[in-house]
């Protein structure tokens, strides 16, 4: 049995701040054996940088997916490129820097991980995410079957139908994007482990992860406003999933949603210069 861990959206400093402290530990106590992350919101609530895909990879980490925020950090278009293990969705146009799908050696085998980007109310809107999963998909297989797919996407409907699609083709079909986690995860009858969404590692009083009152300023006043990451008690919510590693087939799904402490280990440093005190334009 291989046991994946699978964190939502992490936003800014304290939600990466969490991981790094609670993940090396989870691996331990849970008996984890490989951990996928969504990092699209890591660096203050807009995509990810060099130093935090590291600071996330040090800490036990394997892959890291994102979505729409991937290119919000520039330095990222080049970074990418020289980091397999930081992924972009897969839907992308030919031609696109990075790559959407990695597979990786483990001691029980090799996992595949997938990102792909939904197209109902997202931007920018990319290549069909069922025809091009379909694709990579079917060339994955000749490698392993234990296959991970974070679908990034909005609505229900088009996760659970992308989740249908793949049933008995792929290990588990994750939602992210939403920071909402919701209460649906089940095993499809062709073996597949399902979730809408797996929520987002954040703090906990905010809106999806941002301060409150300006949010509600945008939407009673439509005005632009600033919406910094919001601080206090963050919860980490994702899910594990236990794989037959020869098989691919999910015998069990659990949502995690976990207070966590977040006190950074010393060997496992957050860079300073992407401390979220600054508020962000948007
Ligand atoms: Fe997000
Ligand atoms: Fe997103």
């Amino acid at each position: 049995m291989l046991r994946l861990l699978f964190l939502g959206d992490i936003i800014g400093e304290p939600g990466r701040r969490a991981v790094v402290e609670t993940v090396p530990r989870m691996k331990k106590e849970l008996g984890i054996d490989f951990v996928v992350v969504n990092g699209e919101n890591a660096a203050a609530g807009r995509g990810i940088t060099a130093r935090i895909s590291i600071d996330l990879l040090r800490a036990g980490v394997a892959v890291i997916t994102t979505g729409d925020h991937i290119w919000d950090q520039k330095e990222v278009v080049s970074y990418i490129q020289t980091e397999p293990r930081l992924l972009r969705p897969i839907n992308y146009p030919p031609g696109t820097p990075g790559k959407g799908s990695i597979v990786l050696e483990t001691a029980k085998g090799k996992v595949a991980v997938i990102n792909v980007q939904g197209r109902t109310f997202m931007q920018p809107s990319l290549e069909n995410p069922f025809r091009i999963t379909e694709e990579e998909v079917r060339f994955l297989r000749s490698e392993t079957h234990v296959i991970f797919v974070d679908i990034h996407a909005e609505t229900t409907s088009e996760k659970i139908a992308l989740g249908r699609f793949l049933d008995g083709k792929v290990s588990v079909v994750a939602g992210t994007h939403t920071h909402v986690q919701t209460a649906d995860e089940q095993i499809f009858p062709g073996g597949t482990a399902f979730i809408c969404d797996v929520g987002m590692c954040g703090p906990t009083e905010s809106v999806l992860g941002r301060e409150i009152q300006p949010i509600i300023q945008r939407f009673t006043t439509c005005m632009p406003v600033n919406f910094p990451v919001a601080k206090g008690q963050v919860c980490l919510h994702g899910i594990l999933v236990d794989i037959d590693p020869n098989t691919g087939r999910a015998s069990a799904i659990r949502r995690i949603a976990e207070p966590a402490s977040i006190e950074v280990h010393p060997l496992y440093g957050i860079g300073k210069e992407f401390r979220d005190e600054a508020p962000v334009a948007t």
